[in-house]
Order: C-alpha cells, then structure tokens, then sequence
C-alpha cells in the first residue's frame, strides 16, 4: 500500500491545522482522528495561573513538555510546532527578560494566533517564525533546549527533525518533548490516511524507533517514558498498536 508523499503530508497537515487556529476546539484524541486536545489540565494549575484564563485553552499538545525540563533565566528555548503558543508563552517566563523564546510553525494561521497571544500578554522575549520543523529556522548552536508537543508525529521526515534538532542545539542543550507513540506498528489502512496523519495517530513512531532516532541523531541520555494518567491522547497504560502520550528526554553531548 503506497503511503502519502511528504508534500501531501504537510500540506494535509497545514490545512488541518489552518482550520484549527481558526476555531480552537474542545477535542481529544480519543474523540475521532485527532491529537488535537484543548487540555489545559496537563498543565499544574499554578503555572497558568500566571496568564489569562481563555489563554490556556489554545493548547492542541498531548502533554507537557515544560514542566518536565529545567528551564533557567537567560536561556534560549525553541518551540518545534509551536500552534496557538501556550507551551512559548510558559517557557518566556522562566527565561526572563534575559532569555529568549522562538516558536517555529509552518501554518501562517497558527503564527498569526501565536503572534497575537504574545501581544496581549506584552511577552517581548518570544517570536515566532514560519518554517517546517525539517528544516528549522535558526544557527547551529542557537538554542539550550528544544522543546515541542505532539508535532513531530506529524512529520514525514522525522530523521531530519531530529538532525535538525542536533544542529540547533548548544553543546550540552537538552531535548524535552512530548509526542504520540507506539508500541509497535500501527496498522497500514491507519498510516495510509492522511486525516489520521493529521490527527498524530498514523505518523506516531514505535517508541524504539523514536529512540534509536535520536540516538542516530547523535542524542545522549535518550528516554521516552509513558506521559501517564490525566495527559491526553490515546491510551494511558501502553498496549500493542495503540497511540499514546510519551514524554522524550534527550541531551546533546559536550564533546
Ligand atoms: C497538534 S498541534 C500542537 C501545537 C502546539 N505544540 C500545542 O501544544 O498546542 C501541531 C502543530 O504543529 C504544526 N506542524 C505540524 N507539522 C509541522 C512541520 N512539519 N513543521 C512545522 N510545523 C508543523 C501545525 O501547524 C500545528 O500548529
């Protein structure tokens, strides 16, 4: 069976997304083909409290990739797949006026969304670029952390995200995302629709291929942990075939 070409995957991708920006719906993986989850209690309260509170709710990610990581002041974060912006405005925080937060989209209208939410908090330290995460806007070195939620998945390359994320990664920059996942293959009728493509179900790779990807990649400190209880998108308890919300850790080694 002859899988979708990577143009049509992204531009699949692209449209779906489109209409997303446009009307943030209240949805779940669980809920028909899509990730898409307006889930803001993968998020500990306190942490959003510090923004308004229609602010939380244009989350689409199967998790949280922020709480998992130290972010320090002065650092730069880079955001891959970075939609309405939630995960960026979080992440500004913790940098301070001192660091700084890029969020790397490749859907105009998600841009648009993201750029207009920075704005009305007043964060000066975040922007926003278009651009495919197979090829990610910025230098060699430029960032201390990759972060990224539920986008990968969506991504017919993905060996290329992760020597893109090598490439912009710091010596000793580390990796926090959370992703759909599998254990095992997913069935091909699945990976051969591009409405599930869109959805992060078809796209999602077997947790040992993500490994292995990484690592390849030249990823130190690899681990993809269940996401657990409470995160969204399929099953919480992994099962043969079935997507679920995994959080992915990695470090760049220093040489
Ligand atoms: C499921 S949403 C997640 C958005 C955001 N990370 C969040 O947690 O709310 C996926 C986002 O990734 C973007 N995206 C998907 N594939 C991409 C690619 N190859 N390059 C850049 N952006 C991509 C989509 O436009 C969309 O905004």
């Amino acid at each position: 069976m002859e899988r979708p070409k990577p143009d049509e995957i992204h531009s699949a991708v692209r449209e779906f997304y489109a209409r997303k920006a446009q009307a943030f719906e209240k949805e779940c993986c669980g809920s028909g083909a899509s990730c898409s989850c307006s889930m803001p209690n993968n998020y500990p309260a306190e942490e959003l409290q510090t923004l308004p509170e229609d602010l939380a709710d244009v989350t689409l990610g199967c998790g949280n990739p922020i709480s998992g990581i130290e972010i320090r002041p002065g650092e730069t974060v880079v955001d891959l797949g970075s939609g309405g912006g939630l995960d960026c405005l979080l992440a500004a925080q913790k940098v301070g006026a001192g660091g700084r937060v890029i969020g790397v989209d490749m859907t105009p209208e998600m841009i648009g969304k993201a750029r207009a939410n920075a704005a009305r908090i007043g964060a000066a330290n975040v922007e926003f670029r278009q651009g495919q995460i197979e090829a990610i806007p910025l230098a060699d070195g430029e960032a201390d952390v990759v972060v990224s939620n539920c986008v990968i998945n969506l991504s017919p390359d993905k060996p290329a995200v992760f020597r893109e994320m090598f490439r912009v990664l710091r010596s000793g920059g580390r990796v926090a995302v959370s992703d759909i996942v599998t254990r095992g293959p997913m069935s091909p009728s699945v990976a051969k629709s591009l409405e599930s493509w869109a959805g992060c179900i078809a796209g999602a790779l077997d947790v040992e291929e993500y490994r292995s990807g990484l690592l390849e990649a030249g990823f130190a400190d690899v681990s993809v942990t269940t996401a657990g209880e409470g995160s969204c998108c399929g099953s919480s308890q992994p099962a043969d075939g079935l997507p679920f919300s995994a959080l992915i850790a990695a470090r760049k080694p220093t040489p």
